[in-house]
């Protein structure tokens, strides 16, 4: 029988467990609603990105649009996200195989076979970086000892937010990653434009627009290291409307990886749109160690609400701000002789294009394929990177003596990923190709890949590239890569990680690229792919200036270039004024065009100079010492684009300057005909207020030129150029 005493003992410490219960739930619920009320704010001077840690502890993004005025408001913000748990929800860095059923921002298959992640929130931090704020937020799976960081870098002034997360575990064995994506970012508009902008050697940066319906768009490229023939690293979205240039809301966002990617635009049930750009899984499953840290590609984006023109211009500001190694440097004009001899040529001849190009005033020669090994055709020598002597007799020393006798500066080219089978280094390293052990390999221009993931690869590429730029005074590099990677196979991986190939190869070549531009500092370090194929913020930050397309037809350029000028600073196109009839279109172009247009890049020659009549040299000494007048404000200056050459008659482009002093408008009228209507283009970004003069004495307010436009000249003949400067006092 239970005793009075006892029983009472018994519902003392039954009440005692009752209370310490009741104390936990609510010590835990108290913790639960404080991090509830965690609001992350990420801002620029413009935007406002708001993360929010939810009831359940998991991050959602409550807003992301115009910055918000009121403080206050943040905390109570009402969410189109639904902010909890829901396949509707706006997680931030969504798992795969939850509640979720649209597409996750990270795959993990875990230890024990399950393919499942929930990230909850941790903790999170700000600090001043160069530029801006960044933010940093902890996440971790409460099952599985996988922690996710996120890191944003918020630039006020340019109004740019560069994110990337990076992934890691402590499980016993390693995880398999089958997805992992730089960001998340989630839309609510009536409508989604997307402008892509495809690719092929000779056609990069062709835009198309499309509206997005419910369901997927995925924009990706499977080419390893390159883009051409599929879509540039970048997009734009239109809400509401298609992006219009001068207004309306855009948004421009482009990764940072020379290497497969992938963008996705999901469009769920309830209209909202999510985008996640990534690296592309494509072959890519990644075998994750204990500890190992995955980092992914950054993502850079813009939101304006004035239409492209602005977000081009913020990004453009961001890259020369915080991208490119000589963002702000001036550029040299040059000559390269690649479109000219190609592989033919000595010393004498190569002299002989110097002389001339000296003499009406080029500052630099580049030497392009053909100098090394074995090298009278694309199909040998790849990989020696030694000095042919039997074409440059006395070696590159004597060449590049002869160069600095004229008062020029050198450059030269190489194709560094590349091996000829016909070539020494094959014959050594067969084993450093890339290629399936028992399958005939896939050759692209005759030649094989490097593997670029192998550090003896890396190191025997250090050492010869640095011991030709040791050898004489080398201004310049030309970094080429001529074809895509297929056959996706390394010696150096198991079996079961062969999926890392993808990622490891784009590490190897930073890695390479690393050493070379901080041992050869002062050494200008030029991307070229087949032409464009390869450019990418990843790539420009080692190359501040890529080859933009192998077709030089100024008519074609001014196309491409319009489309490259979504992302990419005037500075960091290479563009040059070649032969005409055209070498890939036949097209014949007045060689004023043909300037104007390589003027809107990093200006320089590929022809024969000497071959050009009197008075198309003396145009070109003008055009020279016009870009030496004007070089600087073109990659310096603010870039305007005036017109839409896909829809208009003419093609027409401004730089202006940052007090807003100058400003240069360039471009083309396409066709002229009888009787032709002159067009009138207003400027922008002017100061209303100044007074603007041309050369020859005219003066208009900048209110005047922004509002009643410049007259275009009358245009004699096709591809007619136009050039007008205007300064205030
Ligand atoms: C492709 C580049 O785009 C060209 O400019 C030239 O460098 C050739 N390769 C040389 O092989």
């Amino acid at each position: 029988m239970v005793t009075l005493i006892e029983y009472y003992k018994t519902f003392l410490i039954y009440t005692m467990k009752k209370i310490f219960l009741l104390l936990i739930v609510f010590f835990t619920c108290f913790q639960v609603s404080a991090e509830d009320r965690k609001t992350i704010r990420v801002s620029t001077d413009n935007t406002d990105l708001i993360l929010k840690v939810a009831p359940n502890g998991r991050l959602y993004q409550s807003y992301l649009g115009s910055k918000l005025l009121n403080e206050q408001d943040i905390v109570s913000l009402p969410s189109a996200s639904g902010g909890d748990a829901s396949a509707n929800g706006w997680e931030v860095y969504a798992g795969s195989g939850a509640e979720d059923y649209f597409e996750p921002a990270v795959a993990i298959t875990h230890n024990d076979g399950n393919p499942c992640t929930i990230l909850r929130y941790v903790s999170s931090e700000s600090k001043a970086v160069d530029g801006g704020t960044e933010t940093i937020i902890r996440l971790r799976d409460d099952q599985y000892p996988v922690d996710v960081t996120l890191y944003y870098i918020a630039y006020p002034k340019e109004d740019v937010i560069k994110t990337w997360s990076e992934i890691s575990h402590q499980e016993k064995k390693p995880v398999m990653l089958s997805r992992y994506s730089s960001t998340m970012l989630y839309f609510s508009a009536e409508k989604y434009f997307l402008t892509e902008f495809s690719s092929d050697w000779a056609k990069e940066v062709q835009m198309s627009t499309q509206e997005l319906q419910f369901g997927k768009k995925i924009l990706d490229t499977k080419l390893g290291s390159r883009a051409a023939m599929f879509v540039q690293p970048f997009f734009e979205l239109g809400f509401d409307r298609p992006a219009n240039e001068h207004q309306g809301d855009v948004l421009l966002g482009t990764i940072g990886w020379t290497g497969n990617f992938r963008f996705t635009f999901e469009v769920d049930n309830e209209g909202n749109l999510r985008v996640i750009p990534a690296i592309n899984p494509y072959a890519s499953y990644y075998e994750l160690a204990p500890k190992d840290v995955f980092k992914t590609p950054e993502f850079i984006f813009t939101l304006s609400k004035e239409g492209t023109g602005k977000a081009s211009r913020n990004i453009h500001a961001w890259a020369r701000n915080y991208q490119l190694k000589d963002g702000k440097g001036d550029r040299m004009t040059l000559l390269n002789n690649w479109e000219n001899t190609g592989f033919k040529f000595d010393e004498k001849v190569l002299v002989e294009l110097m002389k001339e190009a000296k003499h009406l005033g080029v500052d630099m020669f580049l030497l392009d394929d053909g100098w090394f090994g074995k090298r009278d055709d694309d199909c040998s020598g790849l990989g020696d990177w030694f000095v042919n002597e039997q074409k440059l007799k006395g070696g590159l020393g004597t060449l590049v003596q002869k160069v600095k006798a004229l008062g020029m500066r050198f450059g030269i080219w190489f194709e560094p990923e590349m091996v000829s089978e016909d070539s020494d280094l094959y014959r050594t390293h067969p084993e450093w190709a890339i290629q399936i052990p028992g399958r005939k390999p896939m050759r692209g221009r005759y030649q094989l890949l490097l593997d670029l993931s192998n550090p003896d690869v890396q190191d025997y590429l250090y050492e010869r590239i640095s011991d030709i730029l040791n050898s004489a005074d080398i201004s310049y590099v030309k970094w080429d890569m001529n074809r895509s990677i297929s056959d996706w196979y390394t010696a150096l991986l198991p079996a079961n990680r062969q999926g890392e190939l993808p990622h490891r190869y784009v590490l190897g070549v930073y890695a390479l690229l690393e050493r070379l531009t901080s041992a050869f500092p002062e050494v200008l370090f030029e991307g070229c792919s087949g032409g464009g194929g390869r450019f990418d913020a990843g790539m420009l930050y080692y190359c501040p200036q890529i080859w933009c397309s192998d077709d030089t037809d100024a008519y074609e350029r001014t196309i491409i270039q319009y489309g490259t000028s979504f992302f990419y600073p005037i500075s960091a196109v290479g563009s040059h004024v070649s032969v005409v009839p055209n070498h890939q279109t036949g097209r014949v172009t007045p060689i004023e065009t043909r300037a104007v247009t390589a003027m809107a890049g990093s200006f320089g020659y590929e022809l024969d100079l000497n071959l050009l009549s009197d008075e198309e040299k003396e145009s070109v000494t003008k055009q020279i010492q016009q870009f030496k007048e004007y070089g600087s404000l073109i990659h310096n200056g603010t870039y305007y684009r005036l017109s839409n050459p896909l829809e208009d008659a003419y093609a027409l482009w401004a730089f202006v300057s940052e007090d807003k002093k100058e400003v240069l408008v360039q471009g083309m009228i396409f066709r002229t005909e009888a009787n032709m209507v002159r067009h009138c283009v207003p400027l922008r970004g002017l100061d209303a207020e100044t007074v603007y003069r041309t050369k020859d004495g005219a003066a208009y307010t900048g209110d005047t030129l922004m509002h009643a436009g410049v007259l275009l000249p009358k245009s004699w003949g096709d591809y007619y150029p136009v050039s007008m400067h205007f300064i205030s006092e």
